[in-house]
């Protein structure tokens, strides 16, 4: 079956086919981030206005750099949710229009099970089961996955997302958005060892996350700093850290919590080298396996959507037409 995904769910408009004897065939992606940026943050009228721009020649391009045309294609996947309603609107109006216009079967994926799947675009995939991380700009949470569409959410932030947290504090630093990325690299110039930043929520038991603290505690100590450059590397670097020990800390709890020896990262944040590295190094223990995917699908990209989607209408399901988008969709 080959599948042609649609993911429209914040500021990037992703567009890929995946065929399920070959793998991907095709993925396409436009960010919309330098829209955004003299705003501070994705303005979710400009995201929407910009996806209908550009999501038809995106189509048509994948379309050609597979070498397919409407023929060669047996169903549509478009993410459904969670994420902004007008830019959602955007996608499914397409998934809609082709799945009609090519009478094709149609799926809704949700965006989070996309990140949680997107290993499995990659060479050496994760068996089932596995315990997912998935952190983003909307997410935080820990997920027991026996299967696809098999998904119990073992933890989520009480408050802000990882990607948030970096976010908002890159911003207290006086970076652009999106600041996680910029932080991680201001952060590369720190000195450990001249903040010591709180690990929220990992004195006591349990598995779910809280970072609107962090993002509190980086806010006083910049107030209180001198703002030399320096400093903001080694207050980023403090942050830097303190994100990436409380998500291990979690990570091995739900590894602990359900004997699994396999652990997805995945999610904008699992870009970040720290994170990747210290994961990496905590495997040395032989006790669990890591596994994240390629960097271009570890942020928002239509490839993951392809391949949720072409799983679950191998498996015979189907979003019918009239189905409405989900701003809000619990996993
Ligand atoms: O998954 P994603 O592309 O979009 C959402 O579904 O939210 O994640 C975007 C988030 C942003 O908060 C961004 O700052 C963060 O992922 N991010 C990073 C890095 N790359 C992206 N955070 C820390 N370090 C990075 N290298
Ligand atoms: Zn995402």
């Amino acid at each position: 079956m080959i599948v042609l995904g649609i993911e429209t769910s914040c500021d990037e408009t992703g567009i890929a086919i995946y065929d399920n004897q070959r793998g991907l065939l095709a993925h396409e992606l436009y960010s919309q981030v330098k829209l955004h940026t003299d705003y501070g943050g994705v303005v979710p009228e400009l995201a929407s206005r910009d996806h209908v721009r550009k999501i038809v020649p995106l189509v048509e391009r994948t379309l050609q750099s597979a070498g397919l045309d409407k023929q060669g294609i047996d169903g549509i996947a478009y993410t459904r949710g969670p994420g902004l309603i007008g830019a959602l609107l955007v996608g499914s109006s397409m998934a809609r229009a082709l799945a009609y216009a090519w009478k094709k079967p149609m799926i809704g994926v949700h965006h989070m099970e996309g990140h949680l799947l997107a290993p499995m675009l990659d060479n050496n995939p994760p068996s089932f089961p596995f315990v997912a991380l998935l952190v983003s700009g909307g997410h935080s949470m820990l997920v027991d996955v026996k299967g696809i569409g098999e998904y119990r959410v073992l933890g989520e932030s009480v408050d802000d997302a990882a990607g948030e947290a970096f976010d908002k504090t890159a911003k207290l630093l006086g970076l652009d958005y999106p600041g996680g990325p910029l932080l991680s690299k201001l952060a590369e110039e720190g000195e450990t060892g001249h903040y010591q930043f709180p690990r929220p929520m990992t004195d006591r038991p349990g598995l779910d996350f809280s970072f609107s603290g962090l993002k509190t505690f980086a806010a006083n100590t910049i107030r209180s700093c001198d703002g030399a450059h320096q400093t903001h590397a080694n207050i980023a670097l403090a942050f830097e850290e303190a994100i990436v020990d409380t998500l291990l800390i979690k990570c091995k709890r739900a590894l602990k919590q359900t004997a699994y020896k396999r652990l997805v990262l995945a999610g904008g944040v699992a870009a970040n080298k720290r994170l990747r590295a210290s994961f990496e190094n905590a495997t040395k223990s032989g006790a669990f396996e890591v596994f994240y995917p390629s960097l271009a699908y570890c942020t928002d990209n239509g490839a993951m959507i392809a391949y949720a989607g072409c799983q679950r209408l191998v498996a015979g399901q189907r979003t019918e037409i009239s189905a409405t988008s989900l701003p809000r969709w619990p996993l």
